[in-house]
């Protein structure tokens, strides 16, 4: 009899194989063997709601993205050394979706390798080190912007040059100014230090600080802020990017600034491993004068016929459209649970990036860590996906494919209902 692998084994043979930095979600780990659309499946073929993955952006192997990778795989896959189309008319199509300013297109492999190229292009363009990041940001695993991660935790020393500014919380009419402010502070002491401030580095809807979206335009105050200290402002698109808060394409559209670098990732191949940069040439030239760039994979031309399709099926398929009315649907029928269940506190987002903060006493806030975990834990074993963020982890992350339909969302919140009731 063929000997039967268990889940336990996966995980002893991760353990060893993997080695230890490696983490798995939930307490009892989830084995997909297929996904399609907004869904993903275990071995038995039950269906498990996908609330969670934005990569996966036009759904789980949707059938023209990977048509896509296995036509053009069959045909060529070099590097950017040689000429080839692919990477123009892909270039062309994504800098058409910027504003104007962003002039230049730089491809990459994933979200770190472009927000470690970012911070390259600034220091070259302003001579200066100086970084300002969130208090709990995530940028990516490289060295550079690990120093710049502090969400990644204790064992990671934030940089000499790296300043941390509070998250833009609030969401009131001083949210802005506020930020503003923890900018202007951040960059006296960099100078304090005798360090010139490069850049200001954000997350344009702030995912692993907690998701803080609102009012749109809050960020303007301190783009000028850095601007006017010598810095650039880099908008990290890696998860707001590709139309997903609905409102707009790019998430630092909501706030009416055009960054000096966007720098995009996750859902570009909808799983297929590209990413990049959108650049002002001005803020390139110093960069492109005194280096070269290259990337092995970078831009092959698989990677940009991936990416590719993918702009064709959020195009055609009015993602973003869907993103703007499903996203404001689900957070109507999450406020309306805050009637029912103590724990629910505020519901933020845009389009269908979504913090559901839960809270053990709505006039302090103070954070439901222990039961947002069993939430979240709660929401798996009824075959729902999704996870926490935020420094406490309170806010659950509701960040579905954007194929996600009123139908689904009507789901997970009726199995939230349960699991919120479950826990009282
Ligand atoms: C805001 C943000 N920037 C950058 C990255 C890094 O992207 P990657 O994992 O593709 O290197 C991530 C990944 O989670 C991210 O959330």
């Amino acid at each position: 009899m063929a000997e039967v692998t268990t889940d336990a084994d996966l995980v002893a043979r991760r353990a060893r194989l993997l080695g230890p930095a490696y983490r798995l979600f939930y307490d009892e780990p989830f084995h997909p063997v297929r996904g399609e659309g907004v869904w993903l499946y275990d071995a038995a073929g039950t269906p498990w709601l996908d609330a969670y993955n934005n990569v996966a952006c036009v759904g789980h192997a949707q059938p023209r993205v990977v048509e896509a990778i296995a036509r053009q795989a069959a045909v060529l896959n070099t590097h950017t050394r040689y000429l080839h189309d692919g990477i123009l008319d892909y270039a062309e199509r994504l800098l058409a979706t910027m504003p104007s300013e962003l002039g230049h297109a730089t491809f990459t492999c994933t979200g770190s390798e472009a927000n470690d190229l970012a911070l390259r292009i600034a220091g070259a363009h302003t001579g200066g080190t100086g970084l300002v990041v969130t208090r709990w940001a995530y940028h990516g695993v490289t060295s550079a912007l690990a120093c710049a991660s502090p969400s990644l935790g204790q064992y990671v020393r934030i940089g000499d040059h790296v300043r941390l500014v509070d998250a833009p919380a609030g969401g009131d009419i001083d949210t802005g100014r506020r930020f503003a402010d923890g900018v202007r502070a951040a960059v006296a002491d960099l100078r304090a230090h005798g360090l010139k401030p490069a850049a200001l580095l954000v997350d344009t809807v702030f995912s692993s600080d907690g998701v803080f979206t609102g009012p749109p335009g809050f960020l303007a105050e301190a783009v000028a802020a850095i601007r006017e200290a010598g810095g650039v402002f880099i908008a990290d698109e890696v998860q707001p990017g590709f139309g997903r808060t609905g409102e707009a394409f790019w998430g630092f559209q909501r706030h009416g600034v055009v960054p000096d670098i966007a720098t995009l990732g996750k859902p570009m191949g909808n799983g297929h491993p590209v990413a990049g940069l959108a650049v002002r040439p001005e803020v390139m030239r110093a960069f492109g004068q005194a280096s070269r760039y290259f990337n092995t994979f970078g831009g092959n031309p698989v990677s940009m016929a991936a990416a590719s399709a993918v702009l064709d099926v959020i195009q055609e398929e009015r993602l973003q459209r869907n993103a703007l009315e499903v996203g404001r649907y689900l957070r109507e029928r999450l406020a309306a649970l805050a009637g029912r269940h103590a724990l629910v506190g505020e519901v933020r987002g845009a389009g269908l990036f979504v913090g559901l903060e839960l809270v053990t006493d709505r006039a302090t806030r103070a954070p439901a860590t222990a039961q947002a975990a069993r939430v979240v834990n709660g929401l798996r074993r009824r075959q729902v996906l999704l996870s926490a963020t935020g420094p406490d982890a309170h806010v659950l992350k509701i960040r579905p494919p954007l194929v996600f339909r009123r139908e689904h969302a009507d789901l997970l919140v009726a199995r939230l209902d349960e699991v919120l009731a479950g826990i009282g």
